[in-house]
């Protein structure tokens, strides 16, 4: 789709809201990774922890690039490492001020490496460490979306974290789902998986959700989307998640940057001492 305006003009911007710029796929070329995403108009990514070592690099590397912001948190694959200092670090981490969400926290049924029953534990710790610290949540859910919606679901209504509540990772529930998590007032994160041809189910989801409820993500350096399959994923690709949520909708690619990027802004940056971006 033309627009014939630059990638980089304002109305063009687009905000990755889930990567793991620390992981080891990048070591040789983080910088020009960086370079390469705001040369094409991604002007914030958030790096995501996936542990309490993986969240210390993600404040590190928000401290070192002015484009990117961080989300602290215990994955439910990585539940195991969680101890009360564990906990009492990630609330230490997010205190700074480029720290923007809680994450990514959930469940997974899928590789079940933690019981489930240990997994819950750390997920409800880690809502209550979030509404305590007054920040949003990134959730992951694979294959656990009754769990996960309920555990959500008893939290915002304990908590009444009001308009500080999250996203859903890489959704991959269906239209019944999705409405319950519009009802929570919650996102849905859409990737690279949309611009598979075989995705039939999410792309019809996907041109129906309400364009004020998406975030587009890479979740690099995986989930790599077409044409560039097989091969590492990075920021700068989240504009081809956004091309097709454009095409799937039949609206400019513009439209989709513009209320993706007001969504990751309002959800994200809202209580920061950082605003990033000019106001809309
Ligand atoms: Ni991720």
């Amino acid at each position: 789709m033309r627009s014939g305006q630059p990638a980089n003009s304002e109305a063009n911007v687009l905000i990755d809201t889930h990567l793991h710029l620390d992981f080891d796929a990048f070591d040789a070329d983080r910088d020009e990774v960086v370079a390469r995403a705001v040369e094409a108009g991604v002007h914030q990514m958030i790096t995501i922890g996936i542990n309490v070592e993986t969240s210390r690099r993600a404040v590190a590397l928000a401290e070192r690039y002015e484009a990117v912001y961080a989300a602290v948190g215990v994955h439910p694959n990585e539940a195991h490492t969680w101890t009360p200092e564990v906990d009492a670090e990630l609330r230490a981490l997010a205190a700074h001020p480029k720290v923007v969400a809680i994450g990514e926290i959930g469940l997974d049924y899928h590789w079940e490496r933690v019981p489930p029953e240990h997994q819950h534990l750390v997920f409800r710790a880690q809502l209550r460490l979030a509404a305590d610290v007054g920040l949003p949540v990134v959730i992951h859910d694979r294959e656990a979306h009754d769990d996960v919606v309920r555990v959500v679901q008893e939290w915002v209504s304990e908590a009444g974290v009001g308009t500080r509540t999250g996203v859903f990772h890489c959704f991959s529930g269906d239209r019944e789902m999705a409405g319950r998590v519009l009802d929570l007032g919650f996102y849905v994160g859409v990737d690279g998986p949309v611009t598979f041809k075989n995705a039939r189910r999410l792309h019809a989801l996907v041109a129906e959700l309400p364009l004020d409820r998406l975030l587009v993500e890479t979740d690099a350096p995986f989930l790599t989307p077409h044409p560039y399959r097989g091969r590492r994923n990075e920021p700068a690709h989240v504009r081809l998640v956004a091309q097709r949520v454009a095409e799937l909708r039949g609206v400019s690619v513009e439209e989709v940057a513009r209320a993706t990027s007001h969504n990751a802004r309002r959800l994200f940056f809202k209580l920061t001492s950082v605003v990033p971006g000019r106001p809309e």
